[in-house]
């Protein structure tokens, strides 16, 4: 088994202990906090979920760093591994009982995504990535779509917890995609959205005001199952912009091109 392999195995492990924490506590949860935008959440089953993820991973990797969403860095000096962890990705979703969320553990090396899983317990679907090795769902390969047109495109989008503070809160971009695709939909979990995207339910996704937790899993995956992941004007993603454009490749710069002039555009009829 190869380094990569090791790690994707341990990853698939602390998923899915931890997505069995979600999974037997929807719709049970007892205390819901605010954090710092309205709207952004958190539950006693995101910290329960990150405790677990942790405990797998420290076990397996003591000298490796650790970046979580609700502990924040546990950095290692010398370590050139970086695991990337939403223990609870869809927390709003969660928290209101509706059961689409996942647990998304990433692993980056030497600062590059390489390693990829992203659980969702409640339709018991387990995607796995590493770099050269492959994607899978529940160990069959998978591959994104062949959609080659934008207008015949079903693509997925988000809204960062700070719309209500910026202008650049796709708004703009979502009216404007929906015009031109089949639809636009909004799924609540970027980790999600990155891995239907990978297995083809989904030909293209974007988002701004995104972390590292939500998406280095994601990456990894949709990669290896063929796809594209650039900035919106597809030049080399740099995954602390937290803005993504991610598809399968062929409607990626019709998307891309999209996006631009949706800015331009006055979309509200
Ligand atoms: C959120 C989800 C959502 C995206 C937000 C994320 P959380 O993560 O991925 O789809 O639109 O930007 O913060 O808070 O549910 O872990
Ligand atoms: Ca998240
Ligand atoms: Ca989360």
């Amino acid at each position: 088994m190869s380094e990569l392999e090791n790690f994707l195995d341990i990853a698939t492990e602390a998923a899915l202990s931890a997505g069995e924490i979600l999974r037997s506590n929807l719709g049970k949860i007892e205390s819901i906090d605010e954090k710092g935008h309205l709207g952004d959440l958190v539950t006693e089953i995101d910290r329960k979920s990150e405790k677990q993820i942790i405990k797998i991973i420290k076990r397996h990797f003591p000298e490796h760093s650790i970046l979580a969403e609700e502990s924040g860095e546990l950095l290692s000096s010398q370590s050139n591994y970086l695991w990337s962890i939403d223990p609870l990705d869809g927390t709003t979703n969660y928290a209101h009982g509706y059961p689409m969320a996942c647990v998304s553990i990433g692993l980056l090396i030497e600062g590059l995504p390489k390693v990829g899983v992203v659980y969702n317990p409640f339709r018991q679907e387990l995607f796995r990535g590493a770099t050269g090795v492959g994607a899978t769902l529940n160990r069959a390969q998978i591959k994104v779509s062949q959609a080659s047109k934008l207008n015949q495109s079903l693509l997925v989008t988000g809204f960062a917890y700070d719309r209500r503070e910026t202008s650049d809160n796709n708004y703009r971009e979502f009216c404007y995609l929906t015009d031109l695709t089949r639809g636009v939909r909004r799924s609540g979990s970027a980790a999600l959205d990155l891995v239907d995207v990978a297995c083809g339910r989904l030909d293209g996704y974007w988002e701004r005001g995104l972390k590292s937790w939500d998406i280095v899993a994601g990456i990894v995956i949709l990669r290896e199952a063929g796809g594209t992941v650039t900035a919106y004007d597809q030049s080399p993603l740099i995954i602390e912009s937290g803005r993504l454009l991610a598809t399968n490749g062929l409607i990626h710069e019709q998307l891309s091109k999209s996006l631009i002039e949706a800015k331009k555009m006055d979309v509200f009829r």
